[in-house]
């Protein structure tokens, strides 16, 4: 019987890849990003086999570079993730995910009185109390959050 070999995602020309990503979390990690874009094709690998994580993803932005602090969202999710910006197929930076002490505007609060969830126009904020496992605190109700409600908890 014949052994397929290991099948590998294509490389990349120019772009971003987004390795490391925790297994079956890619397209979350899409919609934080806002992706897929007019200007960007992505290629998604999803639970596939890591020395390092056991299993893992894989997203590879072809023709945009994505700026490190707009990736450090992602840390919410993908704490482990790295980030690797490729120019003419060869890698020119690599970083991993940085959680930053705010998140600012991207979840929404899971207390319904909470004063961001009235009509009045605030955006929401919270602090990291922890990072890991991570938990945050509202600012403006300190209710706090953890992995699973952060999940369900991002803006559209
Ligand atoms: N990659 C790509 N296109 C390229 C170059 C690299 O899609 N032109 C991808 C690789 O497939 C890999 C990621 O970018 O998923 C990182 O590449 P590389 O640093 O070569 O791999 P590793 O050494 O395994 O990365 P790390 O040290 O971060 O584990
Ligand atoms: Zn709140």
């Amino acid at each position: 019987m014949k052994t397929p070999k290991e099948l590998k995602v294509k490389p990349i020309k120019n772009g971003t890849v987004i390795d490391h990503i925790t297994a079956n979390k890619a397209l979350n990690v899409l919609k934080i990003l806002g992706l897929p874009s007019k200007d960007a094709s992505v290629t998604i690998a999803m639970n596939v086999k890591s020395s390092l994580m056991g299993a893992k993803d894989i997203v590879k932005i072809e023709g945009r570079e994505l700026q490190s602090r707009e990736v450090d969202k992602i840390a919410l999710i993908a704490p482990n993730a790295t980030i690797n910006i490729v120019r003419e197929y060869e890698i020119v930076g690599k970083g991993k995910v940085k959680l930053s002490d705010k998140v600012k505007g991207i979840l929404i609060c899971p207390n319904p009185n909470c004063i961001t969830n009235t009509p009045e126009p605030v955006k929401t904020k919270f602090q990291v109390i922890e990072k890991n496992p991570i938990v945050l605190r509202c600012y403006f109700c300190e209710r706090n959050m953890n992995n699973r409600d952060i999940e369900t908890q991002f803006n559209e």
